[in-house]
């Protein structure tokens, strides 16, 4: 099957796409399935660098969400609700594949309004904004927030969950075309180009001089949104997409009486998995209500423009979810006619 397989640690621009990489063989818990579409990360750019908390061993597959079929012929794991051909979207090392195994208990059934390039994107995204603004920093209807990167993949989904919570959305980003998607697609109510000198006193008065309740931030920006947080704000460490991981006076913390706050995602399968599906219920019931919808960069890379893919991502090209038709499923349908 076709795999990006890394062998050594390298820049993602110098992979290649195998056609001869073995298919994946389920063990345990684990389910096969054939993949119709994966999500670009911008952890994947640094994953194939050794730069990534997760680090697979040698050889591994890039790529960590997928939208697909339960495969013909997988083994359906005792307490696994889904049969063959099933639609499922979720998360697992290897999605830049033809097929992946993955555990059945980190996917989830894909909502019947969403076709596999929309489903892609929501595992790791999604709950991670979500968990950010309802679990740690406990926004409530009437607050404002400040977010960073805001067109991004965990960006955008952040404007329009906070949108969804009832609160003023200010989104945050590098060009006026990023900040214009964040108006059209978020629903962003104000929109403040950070790259501008001084950008934090737009936000000081667009809240009145009181600054904001929230912060967001995938980027490494924390320090200087803080000059534009309010008393008893709370701040939230999402990433470090600048490059360079943050640090923090805490003096500031102290003299404006505010909380910063992390959240890593990832670890609540560990620490705290009963959080996951009650988290998923939220938002499935959130994208079939229409509140929220999946944003997809308007280019859709095939398999072998990964590398295309993740430079743009790199490059801050793209926003919304940038993803990878793997196979398309109007052709699959043709072949078996
Ligand atoms: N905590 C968690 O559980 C969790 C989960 C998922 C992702 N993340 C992290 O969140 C961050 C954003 O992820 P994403 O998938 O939203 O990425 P993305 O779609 O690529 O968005 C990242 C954005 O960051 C901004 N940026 C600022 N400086 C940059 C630079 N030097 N290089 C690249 N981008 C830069 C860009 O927006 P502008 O051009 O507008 O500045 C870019 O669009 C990553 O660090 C990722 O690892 C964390």
């Amino acid at each position: 099957m076709r795999a990006y397989v890394v062998t050594k640690l390298v820049h993602p621009s110098q992979l290649k796409l195998v056609d001869d990489a073995p298919e994946p063989e389920a063990t345990g818990e684990e389910i096969v399935v054939d993949v119709y579409s994966s999500a670009l990360n911008f952890f994947d750019i640094l994953q194939a660098q050794g730069k990534y908390q997760i680090k697979p061993p040698f050889p591994f597959t890039l790529g960590a969400e997928f939208a697909g079929k339960v495969a013909k012929g997988s083994p359906i794991p005792k307490g696994c609700p889904y049969k063959s051909g099933d639609r499922i979207f979720g998360s697992t090392q290897g999605c830049f594949a033809d097929k992946v195994a993955v555990k059945w208990q980190a996917t989830n059934r894909l909502p019947d309004n969403l076709t596999f390039d929309q489903g892609a994107g929501l595992y790791i995204t999604w709950p991670t904004s979500y968990e950010a603004l309802v679990g740690r920093a406990e926004l409530k209807p009437g607050e404002s927030v400040l977010i960073n990167a805001a067109a991004g993949g965990v960006g955008i989904a952040a404007v329009q969950l906070a949108k969804a919570l009832g609160a003023t959305v200010i989104a945050a980003a590098g060009s006026q075309a990023k900040l214009d998607i964040c108006k059209t697609y978020g629903g962003a109510d104000y929109t403040v180009n950070y790259t501008a000198q001084d950008w934090q006193k737009e936000v000081l008065r667009i809240t009145s001089g009181r600054g904001v309740d929230v912060v967001y931030d995938p980027v490494g920006r924390i320090a200087e949104s803080l000059k534009c947080i309010a008393f008893k704000g709370r701040a939230l460490v999402i990433g470090f997409a600048a490059g360079q991981i943050e640090k923090l006076p805490l003096n500031i913390v102290l003299l404006k009486n505010i909380s910063v706050m992390g959240l890593h995602w990832g670890l609540y399968t560990h620490k705290e998995s009963s959080r996951i599906p009650v988290v998923w219920e939220e938002l499935l019931g959130l994208f079939a209500s229409g509140r929220i919808k999946p944003i997809i960069y308007d280019k859709i890379f095939s398999l072998d423009e990964v590398t295309v893919g993740l430079d743009a991502l790199e490059r801050r090209q793209t926003w919304g979810k940038a993803i990878v038709r793997v196979k398309d499923e109007k052709q699959m349908v043709q072949t078996k006619l």
